[in-house]
């Protein structure tokens, strides 16, 4: 029996428990989609910021992830693992947050600068959390890794950087301070002069600025109105040293609307202009709970990052296709006080959170190794973000390496790429485009969930247009199923196509330091007849379409 066969064969089994029906899998034959693109029809202008990332000082992120030191045998720019500055090069990656997370509102940014060998070491945060064996660098933060060296890793990697201010343990004076270490011209101010003595004569102009984290949690166990009140202390009469700042308020918890509609009926209580100082509220969603609604304890209800069963790939999807609703949902709060949407949204933390277990690296805290499945995950969620470019203006997925949905993991000398990072690379063209109008149509995918009917779509994705170019990302979960689909392009005829498709026959699949390649893209010229295509998805799959219209 062949690798697929029997891997099918497998999952057929599996389907009699976890099925009301099922049958053969089909053959690759006849058309059941079909997938129609509305050029004419403009959503906005897709965010390369959607694209970004978040690096969180917690666990292996900074230290063994990113950082590895200027003296170690590890291949490294100036302390930086090199290998994931030539990956994320590829990507475009176009901004990334730090320090947090959680761990920013324990941040004293003065500590991560100055000379290497006269920063403190601190409590990290996440320090109760980590295991006896755990590097001592993820308990006691020896803060060699601080503003210079993370805006130096952005400098490398051609991105923005993100910075999350402490408000729940530092004052607005501080943050003041460090926008002026960050910002002010070289020789005005003792901070400039600081910076320049470490090597950074220029102003790093820093944009993007987090106004805490999680603040009704971590960040400070705020209410939205307590929130709010800091929120225009902390914004209100910032230097800006020529720069314009983009000031990130913390926002809900997934459906949490009572945060957002708080939060901004309170910053109004003073009047509009306190509005204007928002460039956009930070929505977080995490799917974890795979219990398929038994339960919404938070560690009860988490699932196994790589032994999961058909129903549990369905439920984790279940709980990612969310993100959709949240965003109109959050958005048409919004709306009530700001009509014209001069405020967007950012979803700063978003991705699948499984329970602990799959760590490649012991001691690696929230470290988990993605499949298959959260590639398909990634891809769907990057889809609904470019279904709403005029609402989502940056998203951060948590986190880049070591962590929750990582691009990468590494250790020490070993590293590789995960399925998930693989999506970042066929999605980054879509960056820039001009999102536009789709429409899928799939036979919908029925499944049992515990004796009750359920059901998922069967095909969806997105599409953006760049000059001649049409850039289409498609995901087919399925799990059996292929899909073949029409795809018509109205009021235009195709002329070439070249596809790159993500897939394995095992849902499970992962690559590891020594099966790097076990889930890679494969590109290849496509079949185009009369100016038309008929494409087939393979099951649990990810694809990126780009298609050159005549
Ligand atoms: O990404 C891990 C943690 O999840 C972050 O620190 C926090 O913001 C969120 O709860």
């Amino acid at each position: 029996m062949r690798r697929r066969e029997f891997l099918y064969n497998g999952l057929a089994g599996a389907c009699t428990l976890a099925f009301a029906k099922c049958s053969a899998p089909k053959a690759i034959s006849s058309v059941d989609s079909r997938i129609e693109i509305l050029i004419g029809e403009s959503l906005g202008t897709i965010s390369p910021d959607i694209y970004g990332h978040f690096t969180e000082n917690l666990g292996g992120v900074v230290y063994d992830g990113i950082w590895v030191g200027e003296n170690s045998k590890v291949p490294n720019i100036n302390g930086i693992r090199m290998k994931l500055i030539e990956e994320m090069r590829k990507i475009k990656a176009p901004v990334v947050r730090y320090p947090g997370g959680c761990f920013a509102d324990s941040y004293d940014w003065r500590d991560g600068i100055g000379p290497a060998d006269k920063r403190p070491r601190r409590t990290n945060f996440w320090s109760d959390g980590e295991e006896s064996g755990a590097p001592t660098s993820h308990k006691y933060d020896p803060n060699q890794f601080g503003t210079n060296e993370f805006v130096h890793f952005c400098k490398l990697i051609g991105a923005q950087p993100y910075l999350a201010a402490n408000v729940r343990s530092l004052s607005a004076g501080e943050f003041y301070r460090w926008v002026e270490y960050c910002n002010s011209p070289a020789g005005a101010t003792t901070l400039a002069d600081m910076r320049a003595a470490a090597g950074y004569v220029e102003p790093f102009n820093v944009r993007f600025w987090g106004v805490g984290n999680e603040s009704w949690g971590c960040g400070g166990d705020f209410t939205p109105q307590e929130y709010a009140i800091e929120f225009r202390r902390f914004t209100t009469w910032v230097p800006h040293y020529g720069q314009r700042l983009s000031f990130v308020a913390s926002g809900p918890n997934v459906d949490d609307w009572n945060w957002t509609r708080g939060f901004l009926e309170e910053i109004l209580r003073k009047g509009r202009s306190p509005l204007r100082s928002i460039y956009g509220i930070a929505l977080h969603h995490y799917a974890w709970n795979l219990s398929r609604g038994r339960t919404q304890d938070w560690v009860q209800g988490k699932g196994d990052a790589l032994n999961f069963d058909a129903v549990e790939w369905y439920e984790l999807l279940r709980e990612g296709e969310r993100m959709e609703s949240l965003i109109n949902g959050h958005w048409h709060i919004m709306g009530e006080v700001d009509p014209s949407h001069a405020v967007k949204l950012i979803v700063d933390e978003w991705g699948p959170w499984y329970r602990p277990g799959s760590e490649v690296t012991r001691g690696d805290q929230l470290e988990q190794v993605p499949t298959l499945r959260d590639a398909v995950f990634s891809g769907m969620t990057l889809d609904i973000f470019n279904r709403h470019p005029e609402k989502v203006a940056m998203a951060n997925c948590a986190q880049l390496i070591n962590c929750l949905n990582s691009l990468y993991l590494a250790h020490e000398d070993r590293f590789c790429v995960t399925p998930v990072g693989h999506v970042f690379a066929m999605y980054a063209a879509h960056q820039g485009g001009q999102a536009v109008r789709t429409m899928f149509s799939a036979p919908t995918i029925s499944y049992d969930r515990d004796g009750k009917p359920a059901a998922f779509w069967g095909l969806q994705g997105s599409a953006s247009l760049h000059d001649k170019d049409l850039v289409l990302t498609v995901v087919n979960p399925a799990i059996r199923d292929p899909r073949e689909a029409e795809i018509v392009i109205r009021d235009a005829r195709i002329k070439a196509v070249v596809g790159t498709t993500l897939t394995h026959p095992d849902i499970h699949a992962h690559n590891t330091f020594e099966q790097k390649e076990e889930v890679s893209p494969q590109t290849k010229a496509l079949p185009v007849s009369s100016g038309t295509l008929t494409h087939a998805f393979p099951p649990a799959s990810v694809s990126s379409l780009v298609l050159t219209l005549a």
